[in-house]
């Protein structure tokens, strides 16, 4: 029932965890905005979202937008706004990982990089969007990852990022009390999308192939229910699986400890 009308923007619906928040909201009786770089996907996206809702109407928005630029994703808001007349749901869920040490970084600009598509796309699309979400009492949703609590090796451009995230999300939801919009985050460790592939290596470039072993992990359209679950009692943070929760508690106590388990966790995929 809480997402029936409601008009939710998506994030990185071309593909992934996007793709199946984008399928579920619809199925649900949202009417969707589908944003990422590449139309054809989105276009794919928007017919399965159709079906699964079994509308034929204009409840489907497809607005190609690379998050990285400020200006395309206020023109993303705009967009929504003017096809739906206001936004309930923004799902800030496009992102790009890294893949490899730091000291072996040859291209430092995959650091900037990192920063706008994990962290200031959020920023400015959530800025943008937050008046109409205070006129809607709505929500706002963040995929950041377990890399947005803890260290992981391999992945500091991408972990300072999603930390940088969190702690956006989290400062922002203590402004917006009294608001009536809240703030949900989940963060994942492991979602099997083949997202690694896409990770730039220390050289800037996509690595083109897994970096890693595919083994256990959530399925996106799991983390995608789990978020939507979640944000839908309007939770402020999802942490998936019994041995990340762990983790987290683990840290204030033993922090090297989560050292040794996440540096085992990435050598045991390699
Ligand atoms: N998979 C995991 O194990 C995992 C774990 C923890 C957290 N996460 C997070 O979950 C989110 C989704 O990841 P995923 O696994 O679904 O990745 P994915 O399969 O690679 O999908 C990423 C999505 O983001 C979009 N995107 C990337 N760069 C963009 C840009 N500059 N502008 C607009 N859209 C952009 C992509 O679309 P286009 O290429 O069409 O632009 C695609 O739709 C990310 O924030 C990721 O960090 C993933």
């Amino acid at each position: 029932m809480t997402w029936a009308g409601q008009a939710a923007i998506v994030t990185g619906a071309s593909g992934g965890i996007g793709e199946e928040i984008a399928v579920q909201l619809a199925t649900a009786g949202a009417r969707v905005t589908l944003a990422a770089r590449r139309p054809d996907e989105l276009e794919r996206v928007a017919t399965r979202c159709r079906s699964a809702s079994g509308r034929t109407d204009d409840a489907i928005l497809v607005v190609p937008c690379d998050v990285t630029d400020r200006t395309q994703c206020e023109s993303l808001v705009a967009s929504a706004v003017a096809a739906f007349g206001g936004i309930d749901v923004l799902v800030n869920n496009a992102g790009q990982g890294m893949w490899g040490r730091a000291d072996e970084v040859s291209d430092l600009s995959i650091y900037e990089a990192m920063l706008r598509v994990n962290y200031l796309s959020a920023v400015w699309l959530t800025l943008a969007a937050l008046p109409h979400l205070k006129t809607s009492r709505g929500r706002v949703l963040a995929v950041g990852s377990l890399s947005g609590k803890i260290g992981v090796p391999l992945r500091s451009g991408y972990a300072a990022a999603k930390h940088a995230l969190t702690g956006f999300m989290d400062s922002l939801r203590i402004e917006l009390d009294g608001t009536g919009v809240s703030v949900t985050m989940i963060h994942p460790g492991f979602v099997t999308t083949g997202s690694q592939a896409r990770n730039l290596g220390t050289d800037g470039r996509a690595l083109g192939a897994m970096p890693l072993k595919v083994s256990g992990g959530q399925t996106p359209d799991e983390c995608a229910a789990m978020l939507l679950a979640g944000a839908a009692l309007r939770k402020r943070d999802i942490v998936p699986g019994f041995r990340a929760r762990l983790g987290l508690w683990l840290k204030l106590l033993a922090p090297t400890v989560v050292d040794n388990m996440a540096s085992k966790a990435i050598r045991g995929r390699q």
